[in-house]
Formats: structure tokens, sequence, C-alpha cells
């Protein structure tokens, strides 16, 4: 009897130590034809005989705990970057491309800036809350200054140190002050500051086709000796032919913003109908693209810049608006719709 248990227990022993799920050797039929001798034994056998098993199967628990423990160390084995790659492994896929895709303005935005990189300009962020000083004190609308009103937005109920709700930035001229300041040295250098902010901006507006709360724009700031209102319609010109991939007429009229003078609102001629009228421009062959001017003196000099030495021109610019021009989109809310089949175009 003790030899057939003996030899019981060297096979599974054996096979304990190479399974690759060890504790089903504790189900193995060889260990369960022992428990079924029992009952064959006389009765003054099967105590011992009993205490003989349950010894075996403590052994084999035991050799199933440190095989366990050898698999486990196995898994946790540092992955060699340097193995050559097995082709009929089986690895976990990556997600397919069709799962998800760029946002349409965040790739406009890219590109966008992409030009103006070639142009000289680096990109900065704007922020999604900001206080009144860059919103407005500092692009020389003055406390109780009526344009304030033509930027209606968001506000906190909290206040900040002086008193004043937090703001929801109306446009990204909100972000001028600290460009201008974190350039300055530029200046001192003989090089222009060129920046421009393309970032999302917020408007207290009723929606419809043209008009969301929450959009983004594009500001662009450039100072340096002797640069005109020439400079100003050459840069949105030349970047608004490449964005288009295509020659554009463009057009100034006379306009007002505190933070320029002169100022003016840029029209540029169709893209679709080049000038003869259709539903993209409201039959009128131009359509208004944005606000723009030569940066007021009283900006630059708020922000550290002599307005005797140097001059500058800023625009401002709905990315929105321009996105929807390239690709006839007729309905701004699509882009914070969510909805796939809009999305899944681009
Ligand atoms: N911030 C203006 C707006 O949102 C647009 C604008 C006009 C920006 C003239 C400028 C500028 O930088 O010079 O209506």
């Amino acid at each position: 009897m003790q030899d057939k248990i003996d030899s019981i227990k060297q096979q599974l022993l054996e096979l304990t130590a190479t399974h690759d799920s060890p504790r089903s050797v504790l189900r193995s039929p060889l260990l369960r034809s022992l428990y079924a001798e029992i009952p064959k034994l006389p009765a003054e056998q099967k105590g011992q005989f009993g205490q003989m098993i349950n010894q075996l199967k403590l052994d084999i628990e035991a050799a199933v705990v440190t095989r366990e423990a050898q698999l486990a160390r196995v898994e946790l084995r540092p992955i060699d970057v340097t193995a050559p790659m097995d082709i009929n492994s089986a690895r976990p896929e990556p997600l397919a491309a069709s799962k998800g895709s760029v946002h349409p303005l965040m790739r406009e935005i890219s590109i966008l800036s992409d030009i103006f990189n070639r142009m000289g300009y680096v990109v900065e962020e704007s922020r999604e809350i900001d206080d009144q000083f860059h919103m407005f004190e500092s692009l020389n609308f003055p406390k109780g200054h009526p344009a304030r009103d033509d930027y209606d937005t968001f506000m906190t109920e909290e206040r900040d140190g002086d008193g004043e709700p937090l703001i929801a930035p109306a446009h990204t001229s909100t972000m001028q002050y600290r460009v201008l300041r974190k350039y300055l040295d530029n200046l001192d250098k003989g090089e222009p500051i060129a920046a421009i902010v393309p970032d999302r901006v917020f408007r207290n507006e009723d929606l419809d086709a043209r008009h969301e709360h929450t959009f983004y724009q594009v500001e662009g700031v450039y100072v340096g000796e002797g640069v005109n209102v020439g400079n100003l319609i050459a840069t949105l010109q030349e970047f608004l032919q490449e964005y288009y991939g295509k020659k554009l007429e463009v057009r100034l009229n006379p306009f007002y913003f505190p933070f320029t003078e002169p100022s003016f609102e840029f029209s540029l001629s169709c893209p679709f109908c080049e000038k003869k009228g259709c539903s993209v421009c409201s039959q009128e062959g131009w359509i208004e693209l944005l606000g723009c001017g030569m940066i007021h003196p009283n900006v630059l000099q708020m922000a550290g810049v002599d307005p005797g030495k140097y001059t500058g021109f800023a625009f401002g610019c709905g990315v929105d608006r321009l996105v929807m021009m390239k690709y006839a989109i007729e309905d701004v809310r699509h882009f914070h719709s969510a909805k796939l089949d809009f999305l899944r175009q681009f």
C-alpha cells in the first residue's frame, strides 16, 4: 500500500512541477482513485490509510503553491525590448483608427498655425477664465466704457482680489497684453513681436446657424519698427490665400474697436462664387471675416512698448467661420453637436 502511495505521489509531484495550471492536479483521477480505495479496506486500516492520503494531498498542495509562485515570476519577467518579434504571436491589436479622429476645428487650427509659423509667428494659448484687466482695461476699455457691452459673456459669482467677477473671455484679444510683455525683449534685439493665439472664446449669444456661445478665434499680434496698414493687409491676404489655396481679393471697411486705431472690418472675395453672389456669401460676393487694425498707442504703452518708436497691427478672426467657408458647412452648431455623421466627413 505504501509503495502504491509513494509511486502516485512521485507522479503527481512531477506533474505539478511542470503544469501550467498546477491546482488542477489536486483534482487528478489518480488522487481520486486513492480516496476510492478507502471504503474497500478493512475497518482497522481505514484510519491509517486516510492519514497517508491526507499527507500526500498536503505535499501536493505545497508543490502547487511553489509552482504557482514560479509561474507568477515568469509572468512578471521584464519585457526584453531587444528580443526579435514573433510574428505569429497573438499581440493586442492597436485601436483601429476608424474609432476616433481629430476634431475638424483642431485640425484646422493646426493647419493655420503652421501657415503662421512659416510666416515667423509663434503660437500662444489663451485661457478659459480671465480677469477684467486683461479682457478690458489693458485693451483700452476703461471701467464703464460703453464698448464693453459688445463683449457680453459669462462671469463667475466669485470675486477676484479687486472685487470683480472673473470672466470667460469673449475674445482672444484678452491675451494681447501678455503676449506683448512676454516678447518685449524681441524689440530690444531688433526683432518684431509676432504671435498668434488660436483658442476658445465665449459669448452670451442667442444661438442660431451663425452664432454659438462657445467658439474659436485666432488672434494675431505683430509689433516692430515702421509697421503699417500695408503690412497688415499683405499678411492677412497671404494667410487667407494660403489657407484657401487660391487667389483672393480683400477689402477693408472702417470700423471701431477701442484697442486699435485705425480699426477695420476685413472682408474677402467669396472663395466659392468669386464675387458672383451665392448662398455662402448671402449673394454679396464678399464675406466679412475679421476685425483688425493698428494697435492703439495706449495698448502698447500699457504693455511697456514705446509707441513713439514702435507700431504694430493686430487682428482677431473667427476660426469656426473660416472653417465653415472652407468646407461649405451651413450651421456652426454642428461643431459641438457630437454628431458622428458630421464628424466622419473630416
Ligand atoms: N477682439 C475682436 C472681436 O472679437 C476682434 C479684433 C479686432 C481683434 C481688432 C484684434 C483687433 O486684435 O485688432 O470682436
